[in-house]
């Protein structure tokens, strides 16, 4: 089948500037629905894509924009809840139900479900994992039988604009002492956001990926430890990570869920009690030759360290 205009659910964010971007540059148009179109005007200058602000729950209110679109793409997701109980059950199950509803009203016949490696509703050790899990199952479901869906796992996704590396690299910049890790056993496979994104494009016009779940990794293993080195390398910056231990995970993940913002929270402790490895490669089975970080995070990681080097700088002249 062929995709002309697809409609996007949490298009703003980090995947979704590279999807949207990657769909924009072959020629299918993106209409992303926001909460605030405002803040995301850079998406505007690709060509085709729309930017609206809509209530992405309210299945009556996204009908008059979806005309045209044959496939929708489920990108919302949070990792913490902040003040509000019910925010992972809304962002990732009830959202699910409304986009599938929302599809069914509109008469799109495909859709496609990020979810994360380990969510599951019958073992997420963390409520991120457990909603994830739940929200991906609807999806399967409740689409059933007029909608075709297929969902993807991946590990910790990387590339320019990510929350990983670049989180990292402020709080190892900012902090000259030495820098308490917690959780440095926790295992991960990082994966390209360019790969993540080139799997969901072949998932959109391939029948043979329907109704599958595919995880996706990139193609090394590291401990969270040494992607905080690696990060310090990349940077130039010599730093002593102290090893937390479990018990001192914990308490601070306890004190840092009470700040604002929620930095690190008792939820992503939980979270990462769970190895974010692939059983199997998903991108291997879409003709997908996983990316090393070697080959794009030397590329823009520093690059926001040196801007904030270089404006202190200015400021102390
Ligand atoms: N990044 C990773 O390492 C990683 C790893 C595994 C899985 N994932 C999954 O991949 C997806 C995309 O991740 P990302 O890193 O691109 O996330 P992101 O940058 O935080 O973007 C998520 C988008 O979802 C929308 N959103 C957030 N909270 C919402 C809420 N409460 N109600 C409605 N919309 C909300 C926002 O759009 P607006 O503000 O424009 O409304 C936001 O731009 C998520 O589902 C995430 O769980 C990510």
């Amino acid at each position: 089948m062929k995709i002309n205009r697809v409609c996007i659910l949490g298009g703003s964010g980090f995947v979704g500037h590279h999807l949207a971007s990657r769909l924009a540059a072959r020629g299918v148009a993106c209409l992303i629905l926001t909460r605030n179109p405002e803040r995301h005007k850079e998406l505007r200058v690709l060509p085709g894509v729309q930017l609206l602000s809509a209530n992405i729950f309210d299945t009556e209110a996204m009908q008059p924009h979806l005309a045209g679109c044959s496939a929708f793409i489920n990108l919302v997701g949070i990792l913490n809840e902040g003040g509000n109980k019910q925010g992972f059950k809304r962002a990732h199950v009830d959202l699910v139900d409304a986009a599938v509803q929302a599809c069914r009203a509109a008469g799109i016949p495909r859709l496609l479900q990020m979810s994360a490696l380990n969510a599951s509703q019958d073992q997420g050790p963390s409520r991120y994992l457990f909603t994830k899990g739940e929200g991906e199952n609807h999806a399967h479901k409740l689409s059933q039988p007029d909608i075709q869906v297929t969902s993807f796992r991946p590990s910790v996704i990387f590339g320019p604009g990510d929350s990983f590396f670049n989180r990292f690299g402020d709080l190892l910049s900012l902090s000259p002492a030495p820098f308490p890790l917690a959780c440095p056993d926790a295992r991960f496979a990082p994966v390209h956001v360019g790969d993540v994104a080139e799997a969901f494009i072949r998932t959109l016009t391939d029948s043979g990926t329907v109704d599958q779940r595919y995880e996706l990794c990139g193609p090394r293993i590291f401990t969270l430890e040494e992607l905080v080195r690696y990060t310090a390398r990349q940077l130039g910056l010599k730093r002593r990570i102290i090893r937390l231990s479990d018990s001192a995970s914990r308490l601070q993940a306890h004190i840092l869920g009470r700040m604002p913002g929620q930095p690190f929270s008792i939820d992503n402790y939980l979270s990462l009690q769970v190895d974010s490895v692939c059983q199997r490669n998903g991108l291997l089975d879409l003709g997908i030759q996983p990316t090393d970080i070697d080959e794009i995070v030397p590329l823009y990681l520093g690059a926001t360290q040196r801007q904030q080097r270089l404006s202190r700088w200015r400021r102390a002249g």
